[in-house]
């Protein structure tokens, strides 16, 4: 049954050396802070990153440098549980029962589904691209997860793990699983490419100059920041459909200092935007600098690492093990005897 506590629950694939500025800001921010007072589960979902078919030895790489930035950005084992997805073998064991619940049409109007197989052309596509919200359902369904803080593009994949909690609820039994809702915020939801600032900043789309990954050299960093695109009229406001360059660094700004976007645009009215993007680009190098130490530190010690995400999985396993077995009650699984 769901606890009294809400529980949260969210993941990123290990597909680069190092996570971006999106995914800090309109995710990770969101689970540090989430887990205060809330019963928090983070994952690396290995399982999922299969479907673009990594080298093996960089996926086990990137497993622990995807966990190790997660804990430098303030993600901490003694108040949530951290593990990756595939030492809880039940996730795949419930994307199995979800899949037989999910319609061929419904997975298929998956806008990530489209953009990823329209990427690797239809010899490219595999199975599992197809029925990864499936997955990702199971994850979230698996700890009755009340909340799950993602960013915008996360959104439609979200939905059809309500639709898929509620048709099981609806055809099994109300309170068979809980209905997780989305945690998105609004301004940090979307951050953009630094050099085409109306499509999403993003590790299989951006160029090496519109996107910050936040293990990068701090120079890289700073040059990114001050080349980034912005228009010609050179007037600092937050427009995001006419200016979405100069919007989307007001944006950043403002999620790193805390500080309300009007107020940033009143300090630097009459300024120009190399004043903007210069300060920009000293508040982002400070705030990564800390994250990119510690996770040296813990790719540096991966026994250390290695123990914290066993621990995750005995805790992640011994939950997801409660609610498979209600569910496979539910759907009239003979259970084993023994
Ligand atoms: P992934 O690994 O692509 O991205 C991780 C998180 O970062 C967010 N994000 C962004 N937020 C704001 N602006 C951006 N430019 C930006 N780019 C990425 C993503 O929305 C996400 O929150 N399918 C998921 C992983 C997943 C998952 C789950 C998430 C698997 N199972 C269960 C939540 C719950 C994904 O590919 O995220």
């Amino acid at each position: 049954m769901a606890s009294m506590t809400q529980r949260v629950f969210s993941a990123m694939q290990p597909t680069s050396d190092s996570l971006q500025l999106g995914n800090y800001l309109g995710a990770l921010l969101q689970w540090v802070e989430l887990q205060d007072g809330r019963e928090a589960i983070y994952s690396v979902v290995d399982l999922h990153s299969l479907t673009l078919a990594p080298d093996p030895a960089v996926l086990t790489r990137r497993t622990r440098v995807t966990a190790a930035q997660f804990l430098a950005a303030g993600v901490d084992p003694e108040r949530s549980v951290l593990f990756v997805q595939s030492h809880v073998h039940e996730h795949a064991e419930l994307a199995w029962i979800l899949s037989t619940f999910t319609g061929m049409g419904e997975a298929g109007r998956m806008t990530q589904f489209k953009d990823k197989s329209a990427q690797v052309g239809e010899s490219g596509t595999n199975v599992g691209l197809f029925t990864y919200p499936v997955l990702m359902a199971a994850d979230i369904l698996l700890y009755d997860t009340n909340l799950v803080p993602v960013g915008e593009d996360q959104r439609q994949h979200l939905e059809l793990s309500r639709d898929l909690a509620q048709r099981l609820n609806a055809r099994l039994g109300e309170g068979t699983v809980v209905v997780p809702e989305p945690y998105i915020t609004k301004d940090t939801g979307k951050i953009y490419d630094l050099q085409e600032p109306t499509k999403k900043m993003s590790k299989s789309f951006s160029s090496p100059r519109g996107i910050i990954e936040i293990l990068e050299d701090p120079k890289v960093v700073a040059k990114n920041i001050k080349s980034a695109a912005t228009d010609s009229d050179a007037v600092i406001a937050f427009d995001p459909e006419n200016k979405a360059g100069v919007s989307n660094l007001l944006t950043i700004y403002s999620a790193l200092t805390g500080r309300a976007i009007p107020d940033i645009v009143a300090e630097y009215e009459g300024k120009m935007y190399g004043h903007l993007k210069g300060d920009l680009a000293e508040l982002v190098v400070e705030a990564l600098t800390p994250v990119r130490e510690r996770t040296l530190d813990w790719v540096e010690s991966p026994d250390r690492l290695d123990a914290v995400l066993a621990e995750g999985a005995a805790k992640a396993s011994a939950i997801a093990k409660v609610t498979l077995g209600r569910i496979y009650d539910s759907v009239g699984l003979l259970p084993k005897r023994g």
